[in-house]
């Protein structure tokens, strides 16, 4: 009964996978994690000992799914930790090039963090500052494009307005910041509160059974981005700072035929190819995107990955690898398609509140265009050279 049952979940995923396309999500492989990091602990006072263990004991498990900690791996997709504490004054622990492994990272952190200091006093503007300089010292050309992250643990926060403009001024410089509300019991009620004035949008915390997941997650997502000039797909185009997709789109508003576009595209960057529109919530996406790109006009006409392929309504893809066949959502204009080889890809014809899909000439007809490709991310490393 139970292996049935086991057998039956089996075969409705097989089913379900090569059946159903979804749009790519951000990789979510931990041993290819590619940042660099600065955790901030306070250890005054409030923390205790036992709070700061604790702390320490969180730090290492976070990176224990098999992140590649240091420079040392023929990978280049590998994380390093830098480590500040703070009370009064802050310290640097660890700079970003001190832990070259995960052991050195068990070896180091437990003592670093297992006594608290003499003071009450925790001024967390003093932890971020050092951990701006950790990071600016720890610049390196060859990790010119590897996203920011700073990890704090805290269980005071002092509102004087001084630690919020730091985290603003290195929040606008795009490095993510995400807080931990370690409240001992008492103390500061509104802990948790006054942290989210810190933290990047949707990354602040508190010490609950699901906190490593979650800043693991968080450090996923911070490893999800595109390069300059293209738009991360997310959950509202409305609000860039919305859940991330494992996509990114560039449209395009200089016509060319589709076919030109389609080698424009794959031209941008690696593995790019002309979008594709899955659900309608990509293509409402993609519409709000043109909408606000210099070169597009109304009436709207773009060209999208639609192409007929062996008979079949497919998605582009790059050369060499297989192109979805259309399924599940269709945005076709009444009448379309129309059913002749030759208008052999797919465009969409819209005004001020929507667009619909038609099939044209794949080599007569020039239209603006809209590319993607995968997010930057643990599964899709991009190199400096990619990105410059
Ligand atoms: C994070 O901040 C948001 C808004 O500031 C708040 O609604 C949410 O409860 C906070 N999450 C935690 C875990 O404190
Ligand atoms: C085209 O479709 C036929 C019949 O379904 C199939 O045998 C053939 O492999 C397909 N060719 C390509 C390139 O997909
Ligand atoms: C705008 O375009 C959409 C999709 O093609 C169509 O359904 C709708 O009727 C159009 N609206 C107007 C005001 O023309």
């Amino acid at each position: 009964m139970k292996f049935n049952t086991v057998l039956t979940v089996f075969l409705i995923k097989i089913y379900v996978i090569s059946s159903e396309y979804i749009t790519r999500p951000c990789g979510q492989d931990l041993s290819n994690l590619w940042l660099d990091m600065v955790a901030v602990v306070d250890n005054s006072q409030g923390m205790t000992n036992d709070g700061l263990t604790a702390i320490a004991a969180n730090i290492a498990s976070v990176f224990s799914d098999g992140t590649k900690i240091g420079t040392n791996s023929n990978d280049p997709r590998t994380t390093r930790l830098g480590l500040v504490t703070y009370n009064s004054k802050a310290t640097k622990n660890a700079d970003l090039n001190k832990f070259q492994s995960i052991d050195d990272l068990y070896d180091n952190i437990f003592t670093d963090l297992a006594t608290v200091s003499q003071t009450d006093d925790s001024n967390l503007e003093n932890g971020l500052e050092v951990a701006e300089k950790v990071l600016e010292a720890g610049k390196n050309e060859k990790r010119k494009f590897y996203k920011k992250l700073i990890l704090i643990y805290a269980s005071t926060f002092n509102r004087n307005g001084e630690a919020i403009s730091i985290a603003n001024r290195l929040k606008s410089a795009g490095t993510k910041l995400v807080t931990v509300a370690y409240n001992q019991g008492g103390g500061d009620e509104q802990l948790a509160d006054g942290l989210a004035q810190i933290s990047s949008p949707r990354f602040n915390f508190t010490n609950n059974r699901a906190l490593i997941g979650d800043i693991q997650m968080a450090m996923l997502e911070a490893n999800c981005f595109c390069a300059p000039t293209w738009t991360q797909y997310r959950q509202y185009y409305s609000d860039q700072f919305s859940p991330p997709g494992g996509v990114c789109i560039q449209p395009v508003g200089l016509t060319a035929v589709w076919r030109a576009a389609r080698i424009s595209c794959a031209n941008r960057f690696k593995n790019a190819y002309l979008a594709d529109e899955f659900t309608q919530h990509k293509h409402d996406f993609i519409f709000d995107s043109i909408k606000n790109t210099n070169g597009f006009q109304l009436p709207y006409s773009y060209h999208i990955g639609l192409t007929l392929s062996n008979g079949s309504w497919s998605w582009d893809r790059p050369n060499g690898w297989e192109q979805p066949v259309v399924q599940h959502w269709f945005g076709w204009d009444s009448g379309f398609p129309i059913s002749t080889s030759s208008k052999a890809s797919g465009a969409n014809f819209g005004n001020e509140t929507d667009a619909g899909w038609q099939n044209i000439g794949a080599m007569n007809i020039g239209l603006n265009y809209v590319c993607e490709t995968a997010t930057c991310d643990t599964d899709n490393y991009c190199s400096t050279d990619q990105l410059d």
